[in-house]
């Protein structure tokens, strides 16, 4: 995080020679003066960051990206492309950036204007990036603005795609994106959700403070809360086979314990998940993530397996997988045929051991155990039942979802009780599944 003693005016011409760390390099005061853009105190911190706007419909939640980043206390410089234009105006980008915005590279041009953002810049955050975007950050073009400003940066250079999922799955958008991380090119979603035009699937640009979370995590200590430890996660469901092309499931599709894989991992976190039943697209992002290992599980006793090995060695452990509670006490070694059959199906099924609950009894000290639960009860009763769940599990903190048949599953939002030892009734957290992941990291702070 840039930390500058001294004085500085908007454009730098004024700052003192002092020196500032910023991303473990010393800079010097001039530039710093850039970049900070806060006159006259004596301890700033504030990161320069060029936020390129392409166009594509999600251009208007940029307008909250570039809100957020501004209410962080940073220096935002918008460079919209023409394209972008058409769905959002500059006077927008002007009055929320408070910085004049261009598009031009014939605009300034005294102030080398087309590579001088660039230069200056601490991060670059390309939201939304379409695919045509991606293709020419891939061929390095540079007739526009934002093309010359990402080609003079050497900053860490973030992209949140959005386009429609063909788009998004298309040879050209995979390879294209393929080279920009092989340079080094942070990629932050896509979201799988709604889309324009009614279709739903991977391609919806990722919520505002996520994306700013994960640019500024690249560049800000503060941001990375969970720099250093060592966190497990579990989601996804369980399946237990009945023979083999049958199994007990549930409808968990994995989605919140991604999510709250994610956070952890954008504040800093090395994190091992360990996924159950989750579909690829969910895990997308995950895979992809550098702090982010992957283990799959594909039965309660494999996933108790994977989940106590890795618990070994962490700090944390969220058990957010649906674990099927029991398994069929004898599998078919043939599909099961209705042959003979006198119209019914018995199947004998037998408790599967709790994980959660034997991770909790053997934690290890400072380690912190969490569960999640999914309950149909509501009001009082969902607290109770969450106080007895997370007494008898043993765990430092329940997340308590509540669900039926119309809500909680394949949803985008979600609303959580953080429940701790000492919490009588705290007020749920609502919101993207990201966004109550942050909040259940904020609670296991707190407790640790
Ligand atoms: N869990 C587990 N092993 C099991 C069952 C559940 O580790 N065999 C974990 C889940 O991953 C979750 C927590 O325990 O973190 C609560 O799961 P839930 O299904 O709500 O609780 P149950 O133990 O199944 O209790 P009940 O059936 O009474 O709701």
């Amino acid at each position: 995080m840039p930390r500058v003693v001294g004085h500085a005016d908007d454009n730098g011409a004024h700052a003192e020679q002092v020196s500032f760390e910023r991303a473990g390099r010393t800079v010097d005061a001039e530039r710093a003066g850039a970049a900070i853009g806060v006159s006259g105190a004596c301890e700033n911190r504030a990161v320069f960051v060029v936020v390129g706007v392409t166009g594509g419909i999600a251009a208007y939640k940029t307008v909250q990206l570039v809100r957020e980043l501004i209410r962080a206390g940073h220096d935002v410089h918008v460079i919209p492309t023409d394209d972008a234009l058409r769905f959002v105006g500059l006077p927008t980008w002007e009055a929320i950036s408070r910085n004049p915005v261009t598009t031009s590279v014939h605009d300034d041009v005294a102030r080398v204007r087309h590579v001088s953002l660039g230069q200056r810049a601490d991060l670059v955050v390309v939201a939304p990036a379409t695919a045509n975007t991606l293709a020419r950050m891939a061929a390095g073009l540079a007739d526009d603005l934002l093309g010359t400003t990402l080609l003079a940066t050497t900053a860490p250079v973030v992209v949140a795609p959005a386009m429609h999922t063909e788009m998004w799955g298309h040879p050209a958008t995979v390879a294209n994106l393929a080279t920009l991380r092989e340079r080094g090119v942070h990629v932050v979603g896509p979201a799988d959700g709604e889309l324009t035009g009614g279709d739903s699937g991977p391609g919806r640009m990722s919520e505002p403070e996520e994306i700013a979370r994960f640019a500024l995590g690249l560049v800000d200590a503060d941001v990375r809360d969970l720099a250093g430890l060592r966190v497990v996660v579990t989601t996804g469901g369980t399946r237990e086979p009945i023979d083999p092309v049958r199994f007990v499931g549930n409808r968990s599709s994995g989605r919140q314990g991604v999510a709250v894989a994610l956070a952890a991992a954008d504040r800093g976190a090395d994190v091992h998940v360990v996924a159950a039943h989750v579909d690829a697209h969910v895990l997308a992002a995950a895979s992809a993530h550098p702090r982010i290992t992957l283990s799959r599980a594909g039965t309660t006793a494999e996933l108790q397996t994977a989940t106590t090995d890795a618990a070994a060695t962490a700090d944390i452990v969220v058990m957010a997988a649906a674990v099927a509670d029991y398994r069929v006490d004898r599998v078919a070694d043939r599909k099961l045929s209705k042959d003979g059959s006198d119209g019914t199906l018995t199947l004998t099924l037998v408790e599967n051991p709790d994980i959660l609950a034997g991770l909790a009894a053997e934690r290890r000290p400072g380690q912190t155990i969490v569960g999640f639960a999914a309950e149909t009860a509501t009001g009082d009763e969902l607290l109770e039942r969450g106080h007895r769940k997370r007494a008898r599990k043993g765990v430092d903190l329940l997340a308590v979802n509540e669900v039926g048949w119309q809500h909680g599953f394949e949803v985008e939002e979600n609303s959580l009780l953080l429940l701790a030892a000492d919490d009588d009734a705290p007020a749920p957290v609502r919101g993207t599944k990201r966004r109550v992941a942050d909040a259940l990291w904020d609670a296991v702070l707190l407790l640790r």
